[in-house]
């Protein structure tokens, strides 16, 4: 058995793709397989067998500085009978160009002393794969801090606008209610006599009353305080009664959501809704709110369509920033004629 394999041994070196490489024990070239030729760019044994394997492979580095056959660490065995290995040496091709290798030496006891058995392979295209790698995983990196970045922003607003719209009930809202309150009362104990008074102070209580009213919409329009109290639903059928055209809201979900995602399927609802009021010229709107494994909404209107999809406004720009931040989607289809409906899919934490 031991003669039959010694005997196809031959064929074996020569078929092989990978590298066999002997050199004996002053590091001069004994033997190359033709895949230890064709890595180096010979075609003949005889070219290389004979030579010092140091000088063939690397008589200098890449830069052009020389390194000396004492500190290879491929000859190594050859005097510490221990087998060595390396991932980032360069080779010298017959043409002078370099390449990148990984080899293997161990030692081998030959008549005349301790040799060295080599394998190496050009890593030219292990380390490219290992470079798009690297740089696919710095790419995807960045892409998730800069959406992170998107996210905390989005959520700074959104805090914003909690507290703007808070502050706008809890101070100038009360304040402005009982200044009216005051007002009232001043009139109601004025003497029929003070006419005029009685006149400018009704001007004054009707325009303290409008200042009411405009600053209860102000801060419904930054945060309404239905989406915080009870919920997306809620507070979109809110938008539906106030909106000129008639607008129907199908689709209902079991509970309440975070803050963040029913916040943001608010926005986004409230900016498609008031685009279909301002821009379509819709006869009815439809709104669909459904929880599968993420938010689903879609505005629907039966207006002119047409919405240019790099329109580059700040409604419907700010509307997928405001769904990306947070891995969601939306899509606007808008045939001219026939309609615009915008889709978002918002994803929902555990
Ligand atoms: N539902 C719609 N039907 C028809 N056209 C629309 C509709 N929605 C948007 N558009 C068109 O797309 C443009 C961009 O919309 P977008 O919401 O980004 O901006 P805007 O509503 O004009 O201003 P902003 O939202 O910043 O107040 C609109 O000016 C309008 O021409
Ligand atoms: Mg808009």
């Amino acid at each position: 058995m031991q003669l039959s394999i010694r005997s196809v041994l031959p064929a074996v070196l020569d078929s092989v793709s990978q590298v066999v490489w002997v050199v004996d024990h002053r590091g001069d070239i004994l033997y190359t397989n033709p895949a230890g030729l064709a890595a180096l760019g010979y075609d003949d044994a005889e070219d290389l067998v004979g030579l010092p394997s140091h000088e063939i492979l690397h008589p200098c580095r890449p830069d052009g500085t020389l390194f000396p056959a004492s500190e290879c660490p491929m000859l190594q065995p050859a005097v510490t009978g221990v087998p060595t290995h390396g991932d980032d040496e360069w080779f010298r091709r017959r043409d002078g160009s370099f390449f990148p290798a990984s080899w293997w030496a161990a030692p081998i006891d030959l008549p005349e002393g301790r040799g060295v058995v080599y394998s190496f392979f050009d890593a030219t295209e292990t380390r490219e794969l290992e470079r798009a790698r690297r740089e696919r995983d710095a790419a995807r990196i960045r892409a998730d801090e800069s959406r992170a970045a998107q996210r905390r922003i989005m959520q700074g607003i959104e805090s914003v606008r909690r507290q703007t719209a808070r502050d706008l009930h809890d101070g100038a809202q009360q304040r402005l209610v009982s200044l009216l309150i005051g007002l009232r009362m001043t009139r109601d104990m004025l003497p029929q006599s003070a006419a005029d008074a009685a006149a400018l102070l009704d001007r004054s209580i009707a325009d303290a009353q409008t200042a009411i009213d405009e600053l209860r919409e102000l801060a419904y329009g930054v945060y309404p305080s239905v989406l915080q109290v009870k919920g997306l639903m809620a507070a979109v059928e809110s938008l539906t009664e106030r909106c000129a055209v008639p607008t129907s809201v199908v689709g209902e979900y079991p509970r309440r959501l975070p803050t963040e995602v029913e916040s943001n399927a608010y926005f986004v609802i409230a900016e498609a809704l008031t685009n279909a009021v301002k821009h379509a010229h819709a006869t009815h709107i439809r709104i669909s709110i459904e929880l599968k494994e993420v938010l689903r909404i879609e505005v629907a209107d039966d207006g002119i369509g047409g919405v240019a999809q790099d329109a580059g406004s700040s409604g419907l720009t700010g509307l997928g920033d405001r769904v990306s931040a947070f891995d969601g989607v939306v899509v606007i289809e808008s045939p001219p004629g026939r309609g615009t409906s915008v889709r978002a899919e918002i994803p929902v934490p555990e």
